[in-house]
Protein backbone atom coordinates (compact mmCIF):
# COMPACT_ATOMS: atom_id res chain seq x y z
CA UNK A 1 0.00 0.00 0.00
CA UNK A 2 1.34 3.97 -0.67
CA UNK A 3 -0.18 6.77 0.20
CA UNK A 4 -0.02 9.99 -2.11
CA UNK A 5 -1.24 13.62 -0.73
CA UNK A 6 -2.53 16.17 -3.13
CA UNK A 7 -1.89 19.75 -2.09
CA UNK A 8 -4.01 22.79 -3.47
CA UNK A 9 -1.70 25.82 -4.12
CA UNK A 10 -3.90 29.45 -3.38
CA UNK A 11 -2.63 32.60 -1.76
CA UNK A 12 -4.52 35.10 0.61
CA UNK A 13 -5.13 38.75 -0.08
CA UNK A 14 -6.70 41.55 1.17
CA UNK A 15 -8.72 43.43 -1.10
CA UNK A 16 -6.49 46.26 -1.36
CA UNK A 17 -3.69 43.77 -1.98
CA UNK A 18 -4.74 43.02 -5.45
CA UNK A 19 -4.03 44.91 -8.40
CA UNK A 20 -6.86 47.14 -10.19
CA UNK A 21 -8.07 44.45 -12.18
CA UNK A 22 -8.47 42.09 -10.26
CA UNK A 23 -10.07 44.99 -7.57
CA UNK A 24 -12.69 45.29 -10.45
CA UNK A 25 -13.34 41.85 -11.48
CA UNK A 26 -14.08 41.41 -7.69
CA UNK A 27 -16.36 44.03 -7.89
CA UNK A 28 -18.51 42.90 -10.86
CA UNK A 29 -19.05 39.91 -9.03
CA UNK A 30 -20.02 41.54 -5.98
CA UNK A 31 -22.65 44.12 -8.15
CA UNK A 32 -23.82 40.88 -9.89
CA UNK A 33 -25.33 39.30 -6.04
CA UNK A 34 -28.44 41.78 -6.43
CA UNK A 35 -29.21 40.57 -10.21
CA UNK A 36 -29.53 36.64 -8.47
CA UNK A 37 -32.57 34.82 -8.31
CA UNK A 38 -32.77 32.79 -5.46
CA UNK A 39 -36.02 33.30 -3.39
CA UNK A 40 -35.48 29.33 -1.86
CA UNK A 41 -31.94 29.42 -0.77
CA UNK A 42 -31.40 32.93 -0.31
CA UNK A 43 -27.82 32.99 -1.02
CA UNK A 44 -26.97 35.23 -3.44
CA UNK A 45 -24.39 34.51 -5.92
CA UNK A 46 -22.64 36.94 -8.48
CA UNK A 47 -19.50 35.83 -11.21
CA UNK A 48 -17.12 37.46 -13.05
CA UNK A 49 -14.91 36.92 -15.81
CA UNK A 50 -12.67 38.25 -17.67
CA UNK A 51 -11.78 37.23 -21.06
CA UNK A 52 -8.74 37.87 -22.57
CA UNK A 53 -10.29 40.45 -25.00
CA UNK A 54 -10.94 42.20 -22.17
CA UNK A 55 -14.57 41.94 -22.02
CA UNK A 56 -16.12 41.29 -19.11
CA UNK A 57 -19.15 38.61 -18.45
CA UNK A 58 -21.02 38.64 -15.90
CA UNK A 59 -23.85 35.93 -13.95
CA UNK A 60 -25.80 35.48 -11.27
CA UNK A 61 -27.83 32.02 -10.15
CA UNK A 62 -30.76 31.48 -10.75
CA UNK A 63 -33.01 29.20 -9.12
CA UNK A 64 -36.08 27.41 -9.86
CA UNK A 65 -39.50 25.56 -8.16
CA UNK A 66 -38.56 22.68 -9.35
CA UNK A 67 -34.71 22.92 -7.51
CA UNK A 68 -32.16 21.18 -9.77
CA UNK A 69 -33.33 23.13 -12.61
CA UNK A 70 -31.38 26.30 -11.55
CA UNK A 71 -28.25 27.23 -12.07
CA UNK A 72 -25.11 28.59 -10.25
CA UNK A 73 -23.85 32.00 -11.26
CA UNK A 74 -20.62 30.68 -12.19
CA UNK A 75 -21.66 28.43 -15.05
CA UNK A 76 -24.63 30.97 -15.97
CA UNK A 77 -21.88 33.17 -16.53
CA UNK A 78 -18.88 30.44 -17.97
CA UNK A 79 -21.76 29.40 -20.58
CA UNK A 80 -23.00 32.44 -21.77
CA UNK A 81 -19.14 33.23 -22.07
CA UNK A 82 -18.26 30.32 -24.15
CA UNK A 83 -21.51 31.10 -26.20
CA UNK A 84 -21.01 34.71 -26.95
CA UNK A 85 -16.76 34.34 -27.65
CA UNK A 86 -16.37 30.59 -28.78
CA UNK A 87 -12.73 31.79 -29.58
CA UNK A 88 -12.04 33.67 -26.84
CA UNK A 89 -9.70 32.37 -24.11
CA UNK A 90 -11.12 32.98 -20.51
CA UNK A 91 -8.65 35.11 -18.04
CA UNK A 92 -10.01 35.18 -14.90
CA UNK A 93 -13.00 34.44 -12.66
CA UNK A 94 -14.31 35.97 -9.45
CA UNK A 95 -17.19 34.62 -7.50
CA UNK A 96 -19.12 36.75 -4.33
CA UNK A 97 -22.02 35.11 -2.49
CA UNK A 98 -24.11 37.08 -0.25
CA UNK A 99 -26.71 36.05 2.58
CA UNK A 100 -28.53 37.15 5.65
CA UNK A 101 -27.73 40.44 4.41
CA UNK A 102 -24.07 40.65 4.06
CA UNK A 103 -21.16 39.21 1.89
CA UNK A 104 -19.95 35.67 3.25
CA UNK A 105 -16.76 36.64 5.73
CA UNK A 106 -14.89 33.79 4.22
CA UNK A 107 -14.60 33.13 0.37
CA UNK A 108 -17.10 31.46 -1.20
CA UNK A 109 -15.91 28.28 -2.92
CA UNK A 110 -17.70 26.86 -6.31
CA UNK A 111 -19.83 23.84 -6.17
CA UNK A 112 -18.52 20.34 -7.48
CA UNK A 113 -20.52 20.45 -11.06
CA UNK A 114 -19.13 23.99 -11.34
CA UNK A 115 -15.31 23.16 -10.80
CA UNK A 116 -16.23 20.39 -13.37
CA UNK A 117 -17.67 23.03 -15.94
CA UNK A 118 -14.75 25.62 -15.25
CA UNK A 119 -12.27 22.83 -16.03
CA UNK A 120 -13.73 22.36 -19.26
CA UNK A 121 -13.00 26.10 -20.49
CA UNK A 122 -9.78 26.17 -19.23
CA UNK A 123 -8.66 22.71 -20.94
CA UNK A 124 -10.62 24.02 -23.97
CA UNK A 125 -8.32 27.29 -24.47
CA UNK A 126 -5.52 25.28 -23.01
CA UNK A 127 -5.01 28.77 -20.64
CA UNK A 128 -5.04 28.99 -16.75
CA UNK A 129 -8.07 30.37 -14.84
CA UNK A 130 -7.04 32.36 -12.32
CA UNK A 131 -9.77 32.18 -9.38
CA UNK A 132 -10.68 35.12 -6.93
CA UNK A 133 -12.81 33.31 -4.41
CA UNK A 134 -14.12 36.63 -2.28
CA UNK A 135 -14.72 36.90 1.17
CA UNK A 136 -15.01 40.27 3.57
CA UNK A 137 -11.95 38.71 5.27
CA UNK A 138 -9.98 37.80 2.74
CA UNK A 139 -9.54 36.58 -0.90
CA UNK A 140 -8.14 33.37 -1.87
CA UNK A 141 -6.36 33.44 -5.46
CA UNK A 142 -6.43 30.09 -7.33
CA UNK A 143 -3.39 29.97 -10.42
CA UNK A 144 -5.92 27.47 -11.89
CA UNK A 145 -9.30 25.64 -12.50
CA UNK A 146 -7.12 22.22 -11.68
CA UNK A 147 -6.28 23.29 -8.19
CA UNK A 148 -9.89 23.44 -7.39
CA UNK A 149 -10.43 19.89 -9.08
CA UNK A 150 -7.82 17.32 -8.11
CA UNK A 151 -8.28 13.63 -9.61
CA UNK A 152 -10.27 15.29 -12.14
CA UNK A 153 -12.02 14.06 -15.35
CA UNK A 154 -11.17 15.36 -18.72
CA UNK A 155 -11.31 14.99 -22.08
CA UNK A 156 -8.11 12.74 -21.70
CA UNK A 157 -9.66 10.27 -19.32
CA UNK A 158 -12.46 9.43 -22.55
CA UNK A 159 -9.17 7.98 -24.57
CA UNK A 160 -9.20 4.96 -21.25
N1 LIG B 1 -24.52 28.62 -5.76
C1 LIG B 1 -23.85 29.31 -6.72
O1 LIG B 1 -24.44 30.01 -7.55
N2 LIG B 1 -22.50 29.21 -6.75
C2 LIG B 1 -21.75 28.58 -5.80
O2 LIG B 1 -20.54 28.62 -5.89
C3 LIG B 1 -22.40 27.88 -4.70
C4 LIG B 1 -23.88 27.77 -4.79
C5 LIG B 1 -25.97 28.77 -5.69
C6 LIG B 1 -26.80 27.58 -6.05
C7 LIG B 1 -28.07 27.88 -5.31
O3 LIG B 1 -28.86 28.78 -6.08
C8 LIG B 1 -27.61 28.61 -4.06
O4 LIG B 1 -26.33 29.11 -4.37
C9 LIG B 1 -27.56 27.75 -2.81
O5 LIG B 1 -26.84 26.58 -3.03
Amino acid sequence: MQKKTIETRLEIYSFEELDKSKQLLINKAKEQVQKAYAPYSEFHVGAAIELENGEIITGSNQENSAYPSGLCAERVAMFYANAQFPDVAVKSLAIAAFTNGKYLEMPVTPCGACRQVLLESEMRFEKNITILLYGTKEIYQLENVKQLLPLCFEKSSLNG
